[in-house]
C-alpha cells in the first residue's frame, strides 16, 4: 500500500508519519528528510538543494522524482507499506507517480491545521537529523532539554525554520494544493480529511481511525 501524508509545512505529517510507520509495518519516505541527508555530502548538488531548501522554494519535479522513485521500490521490495511524507507537491509529482508504473497511491490523507499555528509549530521545532524524529520546545518536548530521547545526541533547530521562510512555504502549498487534490479526486484515490489541531496523540487516534476504516 502507499500512503501519502498531505498538508502545509508543520501539519504533523513528520511527527505522525513515525507513529503511523511503526503500526503498519510501513516506511516513512520523507522528501525533505531525503534532500537534507543530501545536502550532508557538500558536493555541487548539495550546494544547490541547501540554497533552494534553505529559501523555502521547491527542488524541481525532475529531481524529487528521480530521488524518490529508487527509495519506493526499496521499501517495496521489502514488502512494507510506504509512507510518503512531503511528496507530491505539484501537479506535475502528483502525475509522474502514476506514469512511473505501480506506484500510485492508495490513500491521501490530508492533515488541516490554520496557518498561524503552523507558524508557532515550526519555530518551537527541534529535530534529530540523524534520525528525523521531531519536538516541539512547548508541545512535544523531549525528556531532557535539547537531547534526543533515543540516541541522547544533540537536536537543532531547522535551517528553514526561520519566521520569513514558513510563510513562503505556506503561500506555496496554499498555491499547489488544490490542483493535486483536484487530480487525486479525478483518478478516485481514496482522500481523507484530518483535522490536525489539538495534541499529537489525539491527531494520532483520528489518523489510525482513517486507515483502518479505508481496509
Ligand atoms: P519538508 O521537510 O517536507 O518540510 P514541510 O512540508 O515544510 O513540512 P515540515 O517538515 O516543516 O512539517 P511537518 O508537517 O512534517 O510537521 P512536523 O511533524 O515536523 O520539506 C522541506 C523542504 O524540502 C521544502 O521547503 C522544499 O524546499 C523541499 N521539498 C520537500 N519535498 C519536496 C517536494 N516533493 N518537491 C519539491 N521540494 C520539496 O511538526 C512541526 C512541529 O509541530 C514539530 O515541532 C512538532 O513537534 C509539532 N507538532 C506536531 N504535531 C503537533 C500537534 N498536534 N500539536 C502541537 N504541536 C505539534
Amino acid at each position: 500500500v502507499i500512503l501519502v501524508l498531505f498538508g502545509p509545512p508543520g501539519c504533523g505529517k513528520g511527527t505522525q508519519s513515525s507513529r503511523l510507520a511503526s503500526e503498519i509495518n510501513g516506511q516513512v519516505l520523507s522528501t525533505g528528510d531525503l534532500f537534507r541527508q543530501r545536502i550532508a555530502q557538500s558536493d555541487p548538488l548539495a550546494q544547490k538543494l541547501r540554497a533552494i531548501l534553505s529559501a523555502g522554494e521547491l527542488v524541481s519535479d525532475e529531481l524529487v522524482i528521480q530521488m524518490l522513485l529508487p527509495e519506493i521500490h526499496r521499501v517495496q521490495a521489502a514488502e512494507q507499506h510506504v509512507i510518503l511524507d512531503g511528496f507530491p507537491r505539484t501537479l506535475v509529482q502528483a502525475q509522474s507517480l502514476d506514469q512511473a508504473g505501480n506506484v500510485s497511491p492508495n490513500h491521501v490523507i490530508v492533515f488541516d491545521v490554520p496557518d498561524d499555528e503552523i507558524v508557532d509549530r515550526i519555530t518551537g521545532r527541534l529535530v534529530h537529523p540523524q534520525s528525523g524524529r521531531v519536538y516541539h520546545q512547548r508541545f512535544n518536548p523531549p525528556k531532557k532539554p535539547q537531547i534526543d530521547d533515543v540516541t541522547g545526541q544533540k537536536l537543532v533547530q531547522r535551517e528553514d525554520d526561520q519566521p520569513q521562510t514558513v510563510k513562503r512555504r505556506i503561500a506555496t502549498y496554499h498555491q499547489n494544493t488544490q490542483p493535486i487534490i483536484n487530480y487525486y479526486q479525478e483518478q478516485n484515490t481514496i482522500i481523507s480529511q484530518i483535522d490536525g489541531t489539538g495534541p499529537v496523540n489525539q491527531v494520532t487516534d483520528r489518523l489510525m481511525q482513517v486507515i483502518h476504516s479505508s481496509r
